[in-house]
Order: C-alpha cells, then sequence, then structure tokens
C-alpha cells in the first residue's frame, strides 16, 4: 500500500510549530489547537502495527477522500492497519464533515439529521475520531491507553501537554478526549474546508461560470432535483452551501460486488456474501430507516490528484465516475440496472426517470467539478492533467508542510534504494513550473527539498494548487500542494 503521507515531522517544522506556540506568531495557519489535530490526523504511528494514518483513507490530495485510485476502482474498501482486514464502507471525505449538526431527530421534518458515518452511528466528528484508533479493521490499536503512550512518546507530546496541562497523559480517557477534539478542530480549520472553489468564487461575485457550468447548476437545482437533498445556496445565517442537508435516503444503490468485507472471516462478518449495509436502520435497529445513507456533501466530488485516477462513489464505492452517478439518478427505473442492495424504503420520488438529455448529464456532472476547492483564475482543478505513466510505485512522496504554503514548502521524499530521480512542480494544467533536482541520483532514506514559489526563471508564480511530482523511470508519485499569497 502506498501512502503519501507520513508523521516525520521536520525538525525545524515542529521547531516554528513550539515557537508559534510560545510567541503566538501571527502568520500562523491553524490555531495550535487545529495544527496538533493536524500532527494527529497524520500520525502513522498511531496504529498497531505502526503504518497507518487517518490519512491512508483520507487523503489530502483527494480532498480527505479515498486516496488509492487502484482500490477505489475495485471494492473501494481501504484495508486496516492489518492488511488482511477490512471494513465494509468506502470513506467519505473528512473535509465539510464538521458542519454535520449533532445526530438528533427532527420533529417537524420527522427525520433523522446529522451525526457522523454514512449511517450517522457517531453524534459528531469529534466523537467520530475516537472510532479508528481502536478499530480492529482500521488502526487497531487494543485499548486508548495505547494511544496515549503512542502520543505521549510522539514528537508533538511537549505541544499536547502545552495546550491540555502537564501530567495530562496520566488521565487516560481525558488525554482520549482532547486527541478527538484536537482532531475535530483540525477538519473543522480553514485547510480542511477552504471553501475556495469555482463556484464559490462564482457565488461572491467573482467569477462567471461557464455556458456549460450554468447549464450543469440550472439543472441541478431545477428538473434534476439534485439540490433537494445536496442544497447549492447559502443558508441563511450566509453559511456557504454544504450540498447536503445531512439527511438520510435509500438511492437503492445496487451491491459492490467487490466489497472484500463479503470475505471476511466469520468472526467478523457472520452473513459472508449475504450481508446487506442496513445503514441509518441498522444503526437505530428500525426497519423503517433500513438502506438509508446520509447524504455526502459534494464539495470536492470531482478532486483528482492526477488525470486517469478513478474514484469511488456512495456509500459502497458502486460508481466509478461522477457521470455514472448522474446516469443512475436520471434512469434507474428505466435502464438495466443492478437490483438495489436494499430494496425497501428505495426513495422513488426524486430519483429513477428525470429525462435527462446525455448533454443534460454531461453538464451537471461539468458544474460538479466546479465544486472543486483550490481554484484560482489561472487554472481549473478539474483537469489536473499531470505528465507521465503510471506504475509500480516504489517511491514515496511524503508530506508537504506546511500545506497550504506562503513562502517555503518542504517537500520529503523517502526512496526505498538509491535511485535517479527527477523532482518538479507542476502546474494545474500539467505544465512544468520549476525543476527541484534534475534528473538525478540520490541515496536510499529520507529527503527534504525546499520549493519557494518560483519557477525556474526565479519569478513568483501566482497563488494556487500545484502539484510536487517525483518521478523514477515509468514511476511517479504526484502531491498536491497550496499556494497563498
Ligand atoms: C482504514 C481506513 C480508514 C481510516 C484509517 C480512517 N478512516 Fe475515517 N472513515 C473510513 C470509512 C470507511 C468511513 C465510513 C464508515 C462508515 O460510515 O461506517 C469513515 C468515516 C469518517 C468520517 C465521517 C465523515 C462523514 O461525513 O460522515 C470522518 C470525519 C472520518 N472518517 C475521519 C477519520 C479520522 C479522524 C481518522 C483517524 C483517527 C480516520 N477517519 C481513519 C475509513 C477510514
Ligand atoms: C433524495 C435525496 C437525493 C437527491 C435528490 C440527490 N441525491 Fe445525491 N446522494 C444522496 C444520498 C443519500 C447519497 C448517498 C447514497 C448512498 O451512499 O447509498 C448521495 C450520493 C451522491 C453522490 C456520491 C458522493 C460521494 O461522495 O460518494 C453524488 C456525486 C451525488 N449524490 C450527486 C447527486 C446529483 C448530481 C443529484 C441530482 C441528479 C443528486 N445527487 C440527487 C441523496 C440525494
Amino acid at each position: 500500500m502506498k501512502r503519501f503521507i507520513r508523521s516525520a515531522v521536520p525538525a525545524t517544522f515542529l521547531f516554528c510549530l513550539l515557537a508559534s506556540v510560545l510567541v503566538g506568531s501571527a502568520g500562523a495557519e491553524l490555531t495550535d489547537v487545529e495544527e496538533l489535530g493536524k500532527l494527529l490526523f497524520f500520525d502513522t504511528n498511531l496504529s498497531t502495527p505502526p503504518g497507518q494514518s487517518c490519512a491512508a483513507c483520507h487523503g489530502p490530495e483527494t480532498a480527505f477522500a479515498g486516496p488509492d485510485s487502484e482500490i477505489n476502482a475495485h471494492g473501494a474498501v481501504y484495508p486496516g492497519a492489518v492488511h488482511v482486514r477490512f471494513g465494509n464502507r468506502k470513506p467519505p471525505t473528512a473535509a465539510y464533515a464538521s458542519f454535520s449538526p449533532d445526530f438528533h431527530y427532527d420533529e417537524d421534518e420527522g427525520l433523522y439529521v446529522g451525526g457522523s458515518f454514512w449511517d450517522g452511528r457517531a453524534l459528531n466528528v469529534v466523537e467520530q475520531a475516537k472510532g479508528p484508533f481502536l478499530n480492529r479493521v482500521e488502526q487497531n490499536n487494543p485499548n486508548m491507553k495505547v494511544v496515549i503512550n503512542k502520543i505521549k512518546h510522539s514528537d508533538y507530546a511537549m505541544l499536547f501537554q502545552d495546550i491540555y496541562g502537564y501530567g495530562i497523559f496520566m488521565d487516560i480517557e481525558q488525554a482520549y478526549q482532547y486527541m478527538a477534539e484536537a482532531i475535530g478542530a483540525y477538519e473543522a480549520s480553514e485547510e480542511v474546508n477552504p471553501f475556495s472553489s469555482k463556484y464559490d468564487a462564482y457565488l461572491a461575485g467573482e467569477t462567471d461560470l461557464t455556458e456549460q457550468e450554468m447549464r450543469g447548476l440550472n439543472l441541478f437545482e431545477g428538473q434534476a432535483m439534485c439540490s433537494a437533498c445536496h442544497p447549492s445556496q447559502p443558508a441563511e445565517d450566509g453559511t456557504p452551501p454544504l450540498f447536503t442537508d445531512f439527511t438520510y435516503d435509500n438511492l437503492g444503490v445496487p451491491k459492490n460486488p467487490e466489497n472484500p468485507w463479503y470475505d471476511m472471516p466469520p468472526a467478523f462478518n457472520p452473513d459472508r456474501e449475504d450481508w446487506i449495509d442496513l445503514g441509518l436502520g441498522g444503526f437505530l435497529d428500525d426497519p423503517a430507516e433500513y438502506g438509508k445513507m446520509k447524504v455526502p456533501t459534494l464539495r470536492n466530488v470531482g478532486a483528482r490528484p492526477y488525470e486517469g485516477f478513478v474514484q469511488a462513489f456512495t456509500h459502497n464505492g458502486f460508481f466509478k465516475s461522477l457521470r455514472d452517478v448522474v446516469d443512475f439518478y436520471n434512469t434507474r427505473d428505466v435502464a438495466d440496472w443492478p437490483p438495489p442492495e436494499y430494496p425497501e424504503n428505495v426513495n422513488d420520488e426524486e430519483l429513477g426517470d428525470l429525462g435527462l438529455s446525455d448533454q443534460d448529464v454531461d453538464d451537471i456532472v461539468a458544474f460538479l467539478f466546479t465544486l472543486t476547492d483550490g481554484w484560482s483564475e489561472d487554472g481549473y482543478f478539474a483537469q489536473p492533467v499531470v505528465p507521465g505513466s503510471a506504475g509500480e510505485i516504489r517511491l514515496d512522496l511524503g508530506a508537504v508542510y506546511p500545506n497550504p504554503f506562503r513562502t517555503t514548502a518542504q517537500i520529503e521524499i523517502r526512496l526505498q534504494r538509491p535511485s535517479r530521480v527527477e523532482v518538479a512542480v507542476h502546474d494545474l494544467n500539467g505544465r512544468l513550473v520549476r525543476r527541484l533536482t534534475g534528473d538525478r541520483s540520490l541515496g536510499a532514506g529520507l529527503h527534504r527539498l525546499v520549493w519557494d514559489g518560483t519557477d525556474d526563471a526565479g519569478r513568483n508564480v501566482p497563488a494556487g494548487v500545484y502539484f510536487t511530482r517525483i518521478a523514477s523511470g515509468a514511476e511517479h508519485e504526484v502531491q498536491r500542494v497550496h499556494l497563498v499569497r
């Protein structure tokens, strides 16, 4: 399994981090608690065995959704820290998830609203963050004490104590609670929820949508009825649209036959291939709610780190492209789709036979691509074409810190063996912006490179999203980096 992000934090970064705690540096992108949450989120040591961080399944290069094209292309369920163990659902994005209200029953609407996970079983993202570390099919730590001990011996133990008090590690339960709160704070930060899509710029009157995107928006809010569940207009209090009303529905999505959960031993999955995901109803033990899944945000549904990257959509990753998803809404009841995973309670009011033309479907997809963060006048993130052919990857392009960055970004690369490599920065259109190494030999181990936001001619490049790319022969790996000015 390749990993883009590791926990190794450059000493200089940590120094700045601690310095900013002490002096309260005004330029800091994240508050201290958010920064701590970020370190926890990306710490690959917080699993048993070590190696898996939250980012393994919520990668920043895919806007905190599933970052592995190969996995998305098939079962769409990610292996745990113990690599033969799988859960049963596709990771939703962890971005914008913090906006979900606490799980509750809305008496007026007669509906369940909010919560975290596809089935709402966690009250909110703070409660959610307590789960993966102890989940046997995820980070697999035996108990809270093991997690807290790892944090106690981490590079950021000081920061944790600075914020929550010395001696905090003695109170395991309280420390675990604070850990979850810090992760929740990072997930609620501007870095994770930048509201920087083209559509946001359009709502702010800073840019126009193309004719096609505009047609897509009109269909989204009109004939296709998407905005009935994925609201596209700002809330009354001014919150930009989150593209989910945080309610639950059974769309009749078919089973994903490649879901690895079906092959898990009976100790984990007694039902084997007959297992049915009951969603909200399974959590509530209420047949009236069986098969219902939380409406996901549509922000960043188009975010891909490179062309050809396969995404997976809906709770089980049955769909592999946005076009497939919209086709399903359009033709579920009139074309030849496999039967629903759970046939009762299927919504037959707002979807199934929308009467959209092929052109309409394309237009809606074009609109969905305007919801990708990191947009700027200079580039449209939807088609980040990065040259080179994907192959067996043995290179590891590690963390880029800080990200987003203002002056310099540190790029870490780890090589399993001495290799000839080329590291470069590309823009959204795949154009080479800056060669960082030329084509040269580097030894095995960890290397750090710095990009100062200039191009090969030494000129400052405009703010926006760029890609750092490391290539060796036919292998390459790419990571997204956001420059702000
Ligand atoms: C092995 C893969 C994996 C790891 C590791 C993992 N997650 Fe998840 N995450 C998932 C899956 C799968 C779901 C959906 C599970 C469900 O609905 O039952 C999920 C759901 C979530 C959600 C809910 C989003 C929403 O809109 O409901 C958040 C937030 C989240 N994860 C954050 C985290 C954090 C924080 C960590 C680290 C402590 C983490 N995840 C570790 C796979 C993973
Ligand atoms: C009745 C409410 C409802 C309507 C109307 C609706 N959706 Fe959804 N949407 C959902 C739910 C619920 C899911 C998750 C279903 C599941 O996982 O089984 C979903 C999932 C999605 C996903 C997958 C996102 C992801 O992260 O996996 C996309 C994309 C999407 N919808 C787009 C649309 C578009 C485009 C339209 C209009 C053509 C639309 N939706 C109309 C409720 C709705």
